[in-house]
C-alpha cells in the first residue's frame, strides 16, 4: 500500500523514515536539519560512528527522541544536468534504502522527496523513479509512505502515481 501525504516527515510514528543526507551523515539544512533537530543530539553521535555514506547508499540508526523507531539515512545525488548516472543513483538511494529495512524488520517506511531540494534534481523525473521503486516493493511492506513537505509536491506524485496505475 503506497501512501502520498503532506506532512513534517519527522512527526511520523513508523518503524522507519528515511533521511535525505549529504555524505559526511553530519547533518545538515532540510530535511536531514529537520530530523536531526527532532531526534536530539544522539542522533549525531551515532552518525559520527557511521563513518560517512556513499551517493546512492543507505544506513540505519535508531530515531532516538524521533516519534520513529528507526531513521534510514542515503544520500541522493546532486543533480548535474542528467548524464552524471544521476537517475541510477536516486534509485539506488530507494531500493538501498528498502533492502536495509527489510534486513531492519521494518514494516512502515516514510521517505521525503529525496534529492529535490537543496540537490536540485527535476521533481517529476524524482517522482516517477520514486513512485517505481515504491511500487517494486509495495508487497514486502505494510505501508509504504511518499511524505512530501508541500501539497504541490503529493500533487505530482499523485498524477505520477495516476499514470503507472
Ligand atoms: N519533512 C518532509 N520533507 C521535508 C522536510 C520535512 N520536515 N523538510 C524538507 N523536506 C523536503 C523538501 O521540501 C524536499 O522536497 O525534502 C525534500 C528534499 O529536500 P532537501 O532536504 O533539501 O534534501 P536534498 O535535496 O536531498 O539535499 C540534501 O541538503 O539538507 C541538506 O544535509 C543535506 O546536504 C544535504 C542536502
Amino acid at each position: 500500500m503506497i501512501e502520498i501525504i503532506t506532512a513534517d516527515i519527522t512527526t511520523l510514528e513508523v518503524d522507519a523514515i528515511v533521511n535525505a543526507a549529504n555524505n559526511s551523515l553530519l547533518g545538515g539544512g532540510g530535511v536531514d536539519g529537520a530530523i536531526h533537530r527532532a531526534a536530539g543530539p544522539l542522533l549525531l553521535k551515532y552518525c559520527k560512528t557511521l563513518d560517512g555514506c556513499r551517493t546512492g547508499e543507505a544506513k540505519i540508526s535508531p530515531g532516538f527522541e524521533l516519534p520513529a523507531r528507526r531513521v534510514i539515512h542515503t544520500v541522493g545525488p546532486v543533480w548535474q544536468g542528467g548524464d552524471h548516472y544521476e537517475a541510477a543513483l536516486l534509485r539506488a538511494c530507494y531500493t538501498n534504502s528498502f533492502e536495509l529495512a527489510l534486513q531492519n524488520d521494518v514494516r512502515s517506511i516514510a521517505f521525503p522527496a529525496i534529492s529535490t531540494g537543496v540537490y536540485g534534481f527535476p521533481k517529476t523525473a524524482a517522482a516517477e523513479i520514486a513512485i517505481a521503486s515504491m511500487q517494486d516493493f509495495e508487497d514486502r511492506f505494510d505501508r509504504i509512505i511518499a511524505c512530501c513537505f508541500h501539497e504541490a509536491d503529493a500533487e505530482l506524485y499523485r498524477q505520477v502515481l495516476n499514470r503507472r496505475m
